[in-house]
């Protein structure tokens, strides 16, 4: 075990969270057209970082992309220079992946402090990105810089690659990944983009729910028109989509799309009485977490079946018509809805799209033009858990926070790690150190310092014992 690297770790670990708020001070919102340069920007930073940790052919990767504003650099780095084991066995390599994109920051009144001024309360680092996903990110750059400065070297042969479109739907790296894979070639995927299920509770994700995240466009009148003049006899899209959007979710939160739930795959007996086992307090959950009166959703399910391993829908915004102050009496010609779709195993992005643009427009009121539109998707993914790495990642973690990894899904998505899975045929861990209130997405997104320190050191150890082929 590389001591030596722990300790540099921890003597350093001071200047690591110095630099990580030099990174979180740079505004790389991927899907902000107004922030390309900034976005690149993250990307040089990462790439001076991996430089400096001794990583070679550090280099970005231009990609294009379709949903967004250009298409934003990957970050590759490489070190294959392990020395085989005494028998002569050579070492595996482990790809690391991160992505270095945030979301959007707003509503910005709800910071307490500003979210590109990282700023130290209670422990945590308060910006956007803290956790998801420059924080865990940077530990896994400082990790590999802890065991290149502490022993000359590396464990296992290393390859990185960095991603600034995650957040948009990761298109990019999707597309590098079908055309290059051969220079991603790896034996195992490692990835800290996920949660803890509890404090100090050491936890490996092996499940994402896909998605596919999709636009529907009403037009009614050929004009905006006076709600006074018009009102009773002219379409209003907003109500249009109202009635669509009630008819695709029940209130009992089944998803009404013919066919939606055909294929999928439940969790075995076994995971769900795993998950039954773990420290989950619904009522503690509700008023702590989500801070609303009442769950919602399908009662038959947990809640943990209902955000992990069941399929929904949600509405994320509805842009058009008169959102100024006071009032305005308008029949806006149009409306949009951002609507989402999470998928479980089971179901495809593309068949579920063709089935809910179908229904869609079956169900579209009179005098009302729909138009159904997918700006990005991504595949489920339940990931082995019974291979060398899983039980390295686990006995890594276990070791750093003296506990037992409990093993959870995650009911977010990171398209990229289906195509690991799939297109590179590699196993691929989800070691994540987020915690439950740390905010993603949301205003007030934070890190929590210890845990960016125990990952750091995680990473370490984890390496070690893939190299040690424990
Ligand atoms: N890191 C998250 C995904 C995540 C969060 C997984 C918590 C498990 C637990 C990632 O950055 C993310 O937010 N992904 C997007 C998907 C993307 C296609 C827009 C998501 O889940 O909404
Ligand atoms: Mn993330
Ligand atoms: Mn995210």
């Amino acid at each position: 075990m590389s001591e030596a690297a722990v300790g540099y770790a921890r003597e350093q670990g001071a200047r690591f969270v110095e630099e990580l708020k030099d990174l979180l001070r740079i505004p790389s919102v991927s899907t902000a057209p107004e922030h390309v340069g900034d976005v690149r920007k993250a990307a040089e930073f990462v790439a001076d970082g991996l430089r400096a940790a001794g990583m070679e052919n550090v280099r970005l990767i231009e990609t294009t992309s379709a949903a967004h504003e250009g298409g934003h650099p990957l970050v590759y780095a490489d070190w294959l220079k392990a020395e085989p084991s005494a028998d002569g066995k050579a070492k595996p390599t482990v790809l690391l992946y991160g992505h270095y994109d945030v979301q959007p920051a707003e509503p910005l009144d709800e910071w307490k402090s500003p979210p590109f001024e990282p700023t130290e309360r209670d422990g945590n680092i308060y910006a956007r990105g803290a956790v998801d996903d420059k924080g865990q990110m940077w530990m896994h750059v400082k990790a590999l810089e802890s065991a290149m400065k502490a022993d000359g070297k590396l464990p296992v042969n290393v390859r990185v690659i960095v991603e600034g479109e995650e957040e948009v739907g990761g298109e990019g790296i999707a597309a590098f990944v079908r055309e290059h894979g051969d220079q991603l070639k790896a034996d195992a995927a490692l990835v800290s983009d996920t949660e803890m299920f509890a404090p100090e509770l050491p936890t490996l994700c092996v499940g994402l729910r896909g998605m596919i995240y999709t636009e529907l466009e009403a037009r009614g009148a050929a004009t905006d028109l006076h709600s006074g003049m018009y009102g009773g006899a002219a379409p209003n899209p907003f109500v249009a989509l109202a009635q669509m959007i009630a008819q695709l979710k029940k209130e009992d939160g089944r998803i009404a799309i013919p066919g939606f739930y055909d294929g999928i795959e439940e969790p075995t007996k076994a995971e769900l009485e795993a998950w039954r086992s773990l420290p989950f307090d619904e009522e503690e959950y509700r008023k702590h977490e989500v801070g609303s009166s009442e769950l919602t959703g399908e009662a038959m399910f947990s809640v943990l079946e209902r955000t992990w391993s069941r399929p929904t829908m949600d509405v994320h915004g509805m842009p058009g018509g008169f959102v100024g102050v006071g009032a305005k009496t308008v029949i806006p010609a149009k409306a949009t809805a951002k609507i989402s779709f999470r998928l479980v195993p089971g179901m495809k992005p593309e068949a579920t799209f063709a089935k809910y643009k179908k229904f869609v427009e079956e169900i579209c009121p009179k005098g009302i033009q729909v138009k159904v539109t997918l700006i990005h998707s991504g595949e489920p993914i339940v990931v082995s858990t019974d291979n060398a790495y899983v039980h390295a990642a686990t006995e890594a973690m276990a070791e750093v926070f003296g506990k037992e990894t409990v093993f959870v899904r995650g009911g977010g998505s990171i398209p990229i790690v289906g195509d690991f899975v799939r297109e590179l045929g590699i196993p691929t861990v989800m070691m994540g150190f987020g915690l439950p209130d740390d905010n993603l997405h949301a205003p007030n997104e934070k890190f929590h310092l210890a845990n960016f320190h125990r990952g750091i050191e995680s990473i370490v150890r984890f390496l070690d014992k893939v190299g040690a082929g424990a």
